[in-house]
């Protein structure tokens, strides 16, 4: 086991409602959530619930050399390995989602191409997750997508509301086996 596993399953054991996932996601994902984003083309993106960073590295290999990452972590465990990444472009920042405009605002930063995010919808507080959907619906730009990856359904309850109908797909080389969620703003702005 790697020092970064070891590191995310005992902070699941600490707080698995948090946490939500004994240890990270697979290489498999996260070259999902990297191709379902289109990183390639963001200057700005923020990640929700970056972990021990596993996910934050693939989504870095996919960005151009002047975007920006800003990670959005709560659990403090993970701030240390997600520092030692040591990539100018990256952010880290020990907090809660929900902060993301009041993040990109004090960074002097627009709004987001892409929210990227692993935080666990089915496990958190209910207000707290239409507080969140409707948080990454403000900070993001116009043409931007949102990528959610869960094990269940209940993401799409809270983002439908303001993003309309997810394209859903499937990782099965993942411990849980997870489904991938994305939204486009403007295909909802659009249909309202
Ligand atoms: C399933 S893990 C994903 C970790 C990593 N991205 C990966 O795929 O391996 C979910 C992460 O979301 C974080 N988290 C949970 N609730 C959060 C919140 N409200 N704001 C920010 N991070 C949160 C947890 O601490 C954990 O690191």
């Amino acid at each position: 086991m790697t020092s970064s596993t070891w590191t995310f399953f005992q902070a699941f054991l600490r707080s698995p409602r948090v946490v939500a996932s004994m240890i990270p996601s697979s290489p498999f994902l996260e070259r999902r959530l990297v191709r379902a984003a289109g990183l390639d083309r963001a200057r700005v993106v923020v990640e929700l619930g970056a972990g021990t960073g596993g996910t934050t590295r693939a989504m870095l290999a996919a960005m151009r050399p002047d975007a920006r990452l800003i990670a959005i972590e709560r659990t403090a465990a993970f701030v240390g390995p997600l520092e030692r990444i040591g990539d100018p472009r990256l952010t880290v920042i020990n907090g809660c989602a929900s902060t993301i405009v009041a993040q990109l605002e004090r960074l002097g930063l627009d709004r987001a191409d892409d929210v990227v995010s692993g935080i666990p919808f089915s496990t958190m507080p209910q207000d707290l997750a239409a507080d969140i959907a409707r948080e990454v619906h403000r900070a993001l730009a116009p043409d931007g997508h949102f990528v959610a990856y869960q094990f269940t359904d209940k993401v799409a309850d809270f983002a439908r509301p303001v993003f309309g109908q997810p394209r859903v797909e499937h990782e099965l080389r993942n411990v849980p086996p997870l489904k991938i969620f994305t939204w486009a703003r403007d295909a909802a702005s659009a249909a309202a």
